[in-house]
């Protein structure tokens, strides 16, 4: 495999959108939430793309992600707890079946006028993938996804202490960016940019080039920048779309690009700290809200000259991570028979 970049045609094709989704996206695992955001007993509702999700913690601290759609009909259920459900169970709003945390019927009006006699253990909601791997939930949404000890083993090994450590969800938000999301996800891998387009933020904490770092693993990359003698800054690229930004002693940013279509994606970012104050994390909320807008600018004027088909020039030695995704990437299009 040659080291350039990607061609600029498999950011503007549909076939290959729809494979991104359908098969890419599930050979992996996402993160959901951070642990530190559910307590036992409790049941949230998130969304993952545009499927609604329900995430249990059970009282023996066990995690269960379950779709929100009721086996009978399929309607939308309302969480515990709600305005709209007063209850301590799941409750559907169309004919009144309820819901334990572990996704198993647990009452229903009119039980005994069905066709079929209805046993409570036959019906369930439908249970996605999940595990709890260092601070964060994660899912998948096939039968067959790489191992995440695999998906992401240099977080692990890099940063035993930090990923074993709780945190609490300081801040999070999500907004479009008008560009394809490879070209979001390539950027931040892009390690060239840093000192020019972000010489006022990312880069003063990154600082010079000549103390970059690297280590690759099969699936996950990292850019390690010291901060002091003993402390790094760990900037970790992970597949699928995921980004994680490890901050000893202050905190964890993660960003992931959500594809929408070729032309747009999601960039949903949550930050959590550690044991930073309240005021040193509005000052790191604010750098990192200044160099994503700078690299909107950048990322949504990339995305028009793709679209063009034009010919891309050569990547210089910081954009090692990109071409590392890239391989990643590529070499599973290839398993799957797409050739180029
Ligand atoms: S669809 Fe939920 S009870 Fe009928
Ligand atoms: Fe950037």
């Amino acid at each position: 495999m040659s080291d350039n970049f990607l061609p600029t045609w498999l950011y503007n094709d549909e076939n290959i959108f729809e494979f991104e989704l359908d098969k890419y996206s599930k050979n992996y695992w996402h993160p959901l939430i951070f642990v530190g955001e559910i307590k036992p007993g409790e049941i949230l509702e998130r969304k993952f793309f545009n499927q609604s999700l329900f995430i249990s913690c059970l009282e023996n601290n066990s995690i269960a992600v379950f779709k929100n759609r009721c086996p009978h009909r399929g309607s939308k259920l309302c969480l515990p707890k709600t305005k709209l459900n007063p209850s301590k169970s799941i409750f559907c709003p169309y004919h009144g079946w309820t819901f334990d945390g572990y996704g198993k019927l647990k009452t229903l009006p009119l039980k005994d006028d069905f066709e079929i006699k209805i046993e409570l253990g036959d019906y369930f909601l439908e249970e996605v993938n999940s595990l709890v791997n260092g601070p964060l939930i994660w899912i998948n949404l096939s039968k067959k996804p790489i191992s995440i000890d695999d998906q992401i083993e240099l977080v692990a090994k890099k940063c035993t202490y930090e990923w074993q450590k709780n945190y609490s969800i300081f801040s999070e938000f999500s907004n479009t960016l008008n560009c394809n999301w490879k070209i979001a996800h390539d950027n931040t891998l892009d390690d060239y940019h840093v000192a020019v387009a972000h010489k006022d933020t990312l880069h003063k904490e990154q600082g010079p080039i000549k103390n970059y770092k690297y280590f690759f693993s099969e699936f996950c990359n990292v850019l390690v920048t010291p901060l002091s003698s003993e402390d790094n800054l760990y900037t970790f690229g992970l597949v699928p779309w995921t980004h994680l930004i490890i901050w000893p002693g202050k905190g964890i940013l993660l960003i992931s690009y959500l594809p929408e279509n070729i032309n747009h994606c999601t960039l949903e970012i949550k930050l959590a700290s550690g044991s930073l104050s309240t005021k040193d994390l509005e000052i790191w909320k604010r750098s990192i809200l200044k160099f994503l807008e700078e690299d909107k600018v950048i990322v949504e004027s990339v995305h028009k000259s793709y679209m063009e088909k034009f010919k891309i020039g050569p990547p210089n030695k910081l954009e090692k991570r990109i071409i590392h995704w890239q391989k990643i990437y590529k070499k599973f299009l290839h398993a799957s028979g797409i050739s180029f």
